[in-house]
């Protein structure tokens, strides 16, 4: 019987990590064919390092630098080493609020995913559900893309959407979008898991 190889994944975030903990718990059913190696936050407070630790998965602070909306080069650099060093072969963003540069992106080309909570191309940006609502549309959704450059920008791999109601509140808008999100992110992780099973079957390794 042939074993399934388990794409190997680090995980990228600044905040709560919902994202992330939807990940982590379908490796842990078996429903993921994922190994998450490493979770890095550029905040030392921040919630997804905690979940790390409570899914027994290495993890690390990574001090951004000076620069508010980047890594320093130096720390990217840094970054790239660490997940190289981890053996981590596709890059998740899960809330990460930095953007990325070339150090990265070159490291790891089309392997960098990105999960926004709009039907990109529309909003990208912050709080992209506020500016759906404000924006008088009647549905949004999220979005899972490739990482380039640009902020919320890149081949979009997958999108849900999700009606927006007559009563809708910012938080109510957002928390249905999350609920997609979670559901969102992991299948097309899977797809991802499925590809590096097949590669991997092929040259028989
Ligand atoms: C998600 O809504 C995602 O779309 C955006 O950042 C948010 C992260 O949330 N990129 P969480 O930390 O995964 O809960």
């Amino acid at each position: 019987m042939t074993q399934t190889k388990r794409l190997p994944i680090g995980i990228l975030g600044s905040g709560k990590g919902s994202n992330c903990r939807a990940i982590l718990e379908r490796i842990q059913s078996g429903d993921l064919a994922a190994e998450a190696r490493l979770v890095v936050s550029d905040v030392l407070d921040a919630p997804i390092l905690d979940l790390a630790r409570e899914f027994g998965v290495a993890n690390a602070y990574l001090p951004p630098g000076r620069f508010r909306t980047r890594l320093e080069p130096e720390r990217e650099e840094q970054l790239v080493q660490m997940l190289r060093d981890a053996g981590v072969e596709l890059v998740v963003l899960a809330g990460f609020m930095r953007v990325l540069h070339e150090p990265m992106l070159k490291a790891f080309p089309r392997g960098i995913i990105n999960i926004h909570p709009s039907l990109l191309p529309k909003f990208p940006g912050l709080e992209a559900w506020k500016q759906a609502l404000t924006a008088g549309e009647t549905a949004t959704g999220c979005t899972v893309h490739y990482v380039d450059e640009q902020i919320d920008h890149g081949k979009i791999l997958a999108q849900k959407e999700v009606i927006i109601l007559p009563n809708d509140t910012a938080e109510s808008l957002h928390a249905r979008i999350q609920e997609l999100e979670h559901d969102l992110y992991p299948s097309i992780i899977g797809e991802f898991c499925k590809k590096y099973n097949e590669s991997k079957k092929q040259v028989g390794s």
